[in-house]
């Protein structure tokens, strides 16, 4: 097994955000990192940041993931370089606000594709190698959204709602190996993912109260490093996850159509 200085966790989307943060965690535990995102600008920045702070070895690739085959790319580009990858964080995702009639189908397709499809290639490729090893482990960003019906962003629940169900379907197919992956279901949490989602006027960005993204990615980290299955991270989350479990489909859609109405605050 490789000492924790020569291990290597591959983090999707590790500009910004969750994936920032999640990245500087195992900066500081002494992985080397492979970040992932498309501006080669910030992911130089965030690399010497990480080098200058944790003396850790970084590894930018420039790819925008929502591409038809993008997955596969970039597992053939890590390959060349010869990195073993010993933790896979599938983080890079996105949302679309709107009435399902008036979005726009191409953005959706995108958002399919970076969001379900290429999580499913990188777990796929890197998983075949983890269990042939029988080491390994995998984190999977969802959402509570993968838990919550979605009006007014359905196709984003939809594909948290998928890695969901794959998640725990593979956490089950993995438990006699020592390779383990992890569901994290962040809340509403405050990063730049509600302007790029069309999202920032809705009541719940404005009136609500956002998790900070190092918690969330402090929760991930700990339930990854610890094995579990899933983590919602947060109370009121937590709170919100099982009343929808309870409540009838229409009562639970009616609950999370409210936060999606836009405010007067955000005006
Ligand atoms: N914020 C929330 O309220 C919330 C709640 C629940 C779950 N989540 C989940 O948390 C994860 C991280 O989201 P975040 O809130 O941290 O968002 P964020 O701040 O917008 O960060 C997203 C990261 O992904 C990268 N990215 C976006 N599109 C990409 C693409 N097409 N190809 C490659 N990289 C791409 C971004 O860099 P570039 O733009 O430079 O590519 C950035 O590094 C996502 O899976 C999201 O669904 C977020």
């Amino acid at each position: 097994m490789a000492s924790i200085n020569e291990r290597y966790a591959v983090i999707t989307g590790a500009t910004s955000g969750i994936g920032y943060e999640l990245a500087k965690l195992f900066a500081k535990d002494g992985y080397k990192l492979v970040i992932v995102a498309r501006n080669q600008t910030e992911l130089d920045s965030k690399a010497s940041e990480f080098y200058s702070q944790y003396q850790t070895e970084v590894v930018t690739i420039a790819k925008d993931l929502s591409i038809n085959n993008s997955g596969f790319d970039l597992y053939d580009e890590i390959k060349a370089k010869g990195i073993q990858v010993d933790v896979l964080v599938n983080n890079a995702a996105q949302g679309q606000y709107g009435q399902f009639v008036e979005t726009d189908i191409q953005r959706e397709l995108e958002m399919v594709q970076l969001n379900i499809v290429t999580y499913l290639v990188l777990t796929k490729l890197f998983l075949k190698e983890m269990v042939a090893r029988n080491s390994g482990k995998i984190l999977q960003v969802a959402s509570i959204g993968g838990k919550l019906p979605g009006p007014l962003t359905s196709v984003y629940h939809a594909t948290k709602a998928f890695i969901v169900s794959h998640t725990d379907a593979l956490v089950n197919e993995l438990k006699d190996t020592g390779v383990t992956i992890t569901a994290l279901l962040p809340g509403p949490t405050d990063t730049d993912f509600f302007r790029k989602a069309g999202m920032e006027n809705t009541t719940m960005v404005q009136e609500g109260s956002l998790s900070d993204p190092a918690k969330v990615a402090k929760d991930g980290y700990e339930a990854l490093m610890s094995g579990d299955a899933s983590v919602i991270s947060g109370l009121k989350n937590k709170i919100q996850v099982g009343m929808a479990d309870i409540l009838p489909d229409n009562v639970a859609a009616k609950m999370v159509e409210k936060q999606m109405e836009p405010s007067d605050k955000g005006q």
